[in-house]
């Protein structure tokens, strides 16, 4: 079943501009990894801004398991149903990879056992050991911080990961490793995985491919 549905979604940033796109209808189902490609301004951002529910549409819906975003309470979806690794990762850099982690789990509301030992445990999965984790985002990598943004992102368990140029600052064996986490996050814990991607490599590797034309 499909948990993202875009039913004829449109979007114009202003009454008097054109629109970004229009008409679009799409499928997006869980277990599978897609990558939005098209080129610079095609909407590829604007789009997932929408998905994200930033923003809303301007004519057409998108439906979460049936229901569409619009009418749900957007600040309950954003917290608990998406979880968004931004092309920035949006980290604290003075804070460690735990306390960063452990800030979204604060701020989503949720109650867990043992914030501590579960917030490592995203980490774990994201092959960041306990050292790595207590270590300030500062002296960590770039592909390090990526994993701590996309682990700070799956920490209050979400069925949609939306990644906007996941791998555009990585090189090429740790944009490969990155892309084997979003596979697994797909593939075995049945997330569905959206990223926009500019790489032939990261669009390779998805099960689905959604070109953004401008008209
Ligand atoms: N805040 C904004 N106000 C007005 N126009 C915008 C804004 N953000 C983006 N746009 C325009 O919308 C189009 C799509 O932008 P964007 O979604 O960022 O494209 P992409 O991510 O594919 O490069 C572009 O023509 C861009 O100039
Ligand atoms: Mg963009």
């Amino acid at each position: 079943m499909s948990v993202l549905t875009l039913d004829h979604l449109g979007y114009s940033y202003g009454e008097r501009s054109s629109s970004v796109f229009q008409n679009i209808c799409y499928q997006f189902e869980k277990g599978k990894v897609y990558s939005i490609v098209g080129r610079s301004g095609a909407g590829k951002t604007t789009l997932l801004s929408l998905l994200s529910g930033l923003a809303k549409p301007t004519s057409g819906k998108i439906l979460f398991e049936g229901n569409d975003i619009a009418e749900m309470d957007k600040y309950r979806y954003r917290s608990q149903y998406v979880g968004v690794v931004f092309q920035s990762f949006n980290l604290l850099p003075h804070l460690t990879a735990l306390e960063n982690v452990r800030l979204s789990m604060d701020l989503s509301g949720k109650k867990y056992e043992n914030k501590n030992e579960y917030a490592l445990r995203m980490l774990q999965s994201v092959e960041l050991d306990e050292a790595k984790a207590k270590r300030r985002i500062l002296k960590l990598s770039g592909g390090e911080q990526q994993r701590v943004a996309i682990a700070r992102a799956l920490s209050y368990h979400p069925e949609i990961i939306l990644a906007d140029e996941p791998t555009g600052n990585l090189d090429g064996e740790t944009q490969d490793q990155i892309m084997d986490i979003f596979q697994r996050l797909a593939h075995q814990d049945g997330k569905c995985v959206i990223l926009v991607t500019h790489s032939p490599a990261v669009a390779k590797a998805s099960d689905e491919v959604y070109q953004l034309s401008s008209k």
